[in-house]
This record gives structure tokens, sequence and C-alpha cells, in this order.
């Protein structure tokens, strides 16, 4: 089935190289200008991925950014955890906004289905005494991702099969009902109900269930390009992230080929999506992060509030050792700089270049939350440009001091810079050459 490198399709990995929120909608949407599949692979509602087109506000949860051209083809791939209400929800609304939905958004047979009782643990779970707060966004993306590792999960194709749907209910419900009671004293839920409820969304998005493995690797081999659509960032992975402040997925790039039944062998380009600064939404490590009046400028500035929950984002200055080991865990090669436009007012930028512990430079990740209270970030102070930037759409009409700032952050992750995202809007982009030529962007 496999076909070979020559005559398959490109593919391209964008992934948040930071905490998330870096982006990645914006420059995916970029991207399927010439891309003709965009396949999502981890994490579920969590997410929210802002696309503008022409000043029309487009939020998706669950539903790749290729969706806003007809001519793409959008797939939520097995690794990708979907609530049935939730997907139905941002379907009809998308509908209602005169977007097409059918016959070109395809859901893995393989997805895990979230279901009431996995909200309810996480609500329970966040909320006792002596558990740890992650601060999650309580979509009940992290029990659902339990059931599917203790083998217990349910998956979309069996959430069609209505005997078998009924079956797992009950008995899912009777489980989730004695342990949310036990441990959180929580009110039970009722099973019947539940299965009526979701039987009928089951009806609802039967039409869209592919096996989606099959559908993807075929249109590659027909030479079709593929888009993989990171949810989440590096450092909210289960693995590499700052756990255990991290969603319960592999968002970085090695959940593509999970994600989706696409092999690694036919991944070609990642491409890692990075802020100019940084930020984070919920608890956990963030070593640059401002608590001043600073910080509370750039949330103004960058408009850092979730686009999912609505919460206030943490801000901070652009973090190296972090983007170099996003670099190095995502293998990637090209960078996208977003909101460079949010640094246009400063005359000097702080960057950290460097961690140290005990006095001593290190570039190792800490694997304990508590490691990071120990850093001690080392920082260089770029010139500013302190001039607009939103309208200007070539590397070379941007000031020199932000060109400066874009070179820095080459040399010192070793990417290349291929895009840089002035504004939030499609057009308010700058395409690198070399990076249209390599991805085969050439007539966009
Ligand atoms: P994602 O989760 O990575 O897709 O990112 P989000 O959509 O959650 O957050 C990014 C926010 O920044 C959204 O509100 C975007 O509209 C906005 N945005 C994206 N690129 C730019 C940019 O270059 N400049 C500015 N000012 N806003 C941007
Ligand atoms: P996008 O795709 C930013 C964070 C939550 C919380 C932690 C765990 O828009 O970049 P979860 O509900 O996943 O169990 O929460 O992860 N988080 C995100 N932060 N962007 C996201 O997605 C996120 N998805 C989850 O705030 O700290
Ligand atoms: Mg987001």
């Amino acid at each position: 089935m496999s076909a070979s490198r020559t005559s398959r399709g490109r593919t391209a990995i964008i992934v948040g190289a930071q905490w998330g929120d870096e982006g990645k909608g914006k420059i995916v949407d970029v991207l399927t200008r010439t891309f003709s599949v965009v396949a999502r692979y981890a994490g579920g509602h969590n997410a929210g991925h802002t696309v503008i087109v022409n000043g029309k506000k487009f939020i998706m949860q669950l539903v790749p950014g290729g969706i806003l051209r007809p001519e793409c083809t959008s797939v939520i791939g097995n690794g990708v955890v979907l609530d049935p209400l939730a997907f139905l929800k941002e379907v009809a609304s998308l509908r209602a906004a005169g977007v097409k939905v059918d016959g070109n958004l395809f859901v893995s047979n393989r997805a895990q289905v979230i279901l009431p009782y996995h909200r309810m643990m996480e609500l329970g779970a966040e909320n006792a005494p002596g558990r740890v707060k992650i601060g999650t966004t309580s979509r009940g993306i992290g029990p659902t991702y339990e059931d599917k590792m203790g083998r217990r999960g349910l998956r979309v194709a069996d959430l069609l099969d209505s005997k078998l749907l009924r079956t797992h209910i009950e008995n899912a419900c009777r489980e989730k009902n004695m342990i949310a009671h036990a441990l959180f004293n929580a009110d039970p839920l009722d099973a019947d109900k539940m299965f009526r409820e979701y039987a009928d969304a089951a009806e609802q998005i039967r039409p869209f269930v592919r096996d989606t493995a099959l559908l993807l690797n075929r249109a590659l081999a027909e030479g079709k390009s593929i888009v993989f659509e990171g949810a989440q960032g590096t450092m909210l992975d289960i693995d590499h992230g700052t756990y255990p402040f991290v969603t319960s997925s592999n968002s970085t790039s090695g959940g593509a080929a999970t994600g989706t039944g696409v092999p690694p062998t036919s991944i070609d380009t990642v491409i890692g999506i990075s802020k100019a600064y940084c930020t984070r939404v919920g608890s956990g490590p963030f070593p640059t992060e401002l608590l001043d009046a600073q910080g509370e400028d750039l949330r103004k500035r960058g408009n850092e509030f979730g686009a999912v929950t609505g919460r206030p984002r943490r801000t901070g200055w652009l973090d190296l050792p972090e983007l170099r080991y996003a670099g190095m865990i995502n293998g990637i090669s090209w960078l996208v700089v977003t909101k460079l436009d949010v640094l246009d007012h400063l005359t000097e930028i702080p960057v950290c270049v460097g961690y140290k512990v005990d006095g001593k430079e290190t570039d190792e990740a800490p694997a304990q939350a508590y490691g990071y209270e120990k850093i001690e970030c080392v920082y260089c102070k770029m010139p500013g440009w302190a001039s607009p930037t939103q309208a200007i759409r070539t590397l070379e009409a941007l000031p020199k001091a932000a060109r400066e700032y874009l070179a820095f952050i080459e040399k010192e992750t070793g990417a290349r810079v291929g895009m840089i995202s002035t504004g939030p809007d499609r057009e308010q982009t700058i395409l690198v050459p070399e990076f249209v030529s390599e991805l085969g962007l050439k007539n966009c």
C-alpha cells in the first residue's frame, strides 16, 4: 500500500513549539492554499485554533483548519479524543457560517469517544484534596485517554454499534458512578439518558466516519499533500512536556504517525510554530514568566486570553533553551514565528538564551516540575524595532532590528525561519522564498 518517496504526496507536520496557542490554526490555514488534506492527530476540543478570513473569526476545536477551503479534505485522526456533542455543535456552527462540511470532513473509526463520565471524573480529580491541580480545560480529555490506555475505551466504530454502545454505557456508568461517589461524592449519571443522547448523536456522526488511516495513505499514494495539524504544544506533551502539568497525549511530532496511521517514513518536514515571546495557560513551570506590568502589557497587546476557556494566558519572554529542546524533540527543520507585531512597541527585547542551575549552565530540561524552580534564566537584550510591522509582506521590508531578532532565533535554534506572522489575518504573513519553494507553496 505504501507509495514510494518519489511518487507520493508531500507531507508536513505543524507542531506547537511552546505551550500551545502559538498560532497553529492560522499557519495551517496559510498552508492549505497548497496542501490538499489536513489531519488532526492528537488532543480533542481542549484545542482552540483561531483562523481569521476577511475579518471573520473561526475558532476550531476539533475540526481541522482545512475546512475553510472547500477543495481541502479534513481528517480527525485516530489519535484524537472525540466528544460527539462538541463535534456536532462545531459542525452545526460551521454549516451556519456557510462552510462546506459534507463530503470533505472525515472522522476516524478508531478515535476514542469522550463521554459525560469522563468530564465527571476530571472535575472530581481537579478539585480533590491532595491531588495536583493541573488547570485543565475540563473537557474530559485526560480520563478519556486513561480509558484508551486501560483498554476500556469506546471508539467511534463502537459508538455506531447501538447494541455495543448500550452495554458499554451501562457498564461504564456503573463503574464510574461508584468510583466518583466513593472518591468525590459525585452525583450518579443516568446511563439510560446517556445512551439515548449518544445513540442519536451517533446517527448524525455516521456519515463522517471512515477508516482514515486508509484514506490518508491512499491520498498520499495518489500524490496528494497532507499537513498534520498539531494541537497543544511541545511542553504540554505527555512524555516530553512539563509533567504532570501537561495534556494527556503526544502533541509532539511523533504523535502524527501514531495518531493518523501515516508511517514516520512518509513524513517530509516538521514545522515548529513559536510566538515571538511565550505564553502558557493553566498551571505548571514557565521559566521566563513575567508577573509584572510588562507581562500584563504583553497579555493586552497580544490579546492573550484562551480561545476555548477565555482564561488569561500567562506571558513571558522568548525562551531559547525551550525552543532548542522543542527543535530536538520534534525534529523541527522550519520555524514559523508568530505575533511579531506584539513586540512592535518595544525599544529593547529581553530573550532567554540559557538556563543555569546552581550557577552552572545546562541544556537539560528538568524531568520533574520542581526542577524548574531551580532554573535561573540567562537573558540577553535584543534591540527592538519600535515601529509597526502588521502591513509588511516581505522579509526585506521588515525593520533591521526585527530581521536581526529572527536571525538570532535561527542562530540559537539551528532551525530556519520560513514564515513570519505579523497579525491574525491570513494576509498578515511573510513567506521566506526558500520555504515557499521547499514546500511547493509557489503560485500562492
Ligand atoms: P493555536 O491554538 O496555536 O491555533 O493558537 P490560538 O488560535 O489559540 O491563539 C493564537 C491567537 O493569536 C489567535 O487569537 C490568533 O488570531 C492570534 N494570532 C495568530 N497570529 C498572530 C499574529 O501574527 N499577530 C497577532 N497579533 N495575533 C495573531
Ligand atoms: P491549542 O491546540 C494551550 C493545557 C490546559 C492545561 C493542560 C491540560 O489551542 O494550542 P487538558 O484539558 O488538555 O487536560 O489540560 O493543557 N492545554 C492547552 N493550552 N493550548 C491548547 O491547545 C491546550 N490544550 C490543553 O490549559 O494546562
Ligand atoms: Mg489555541
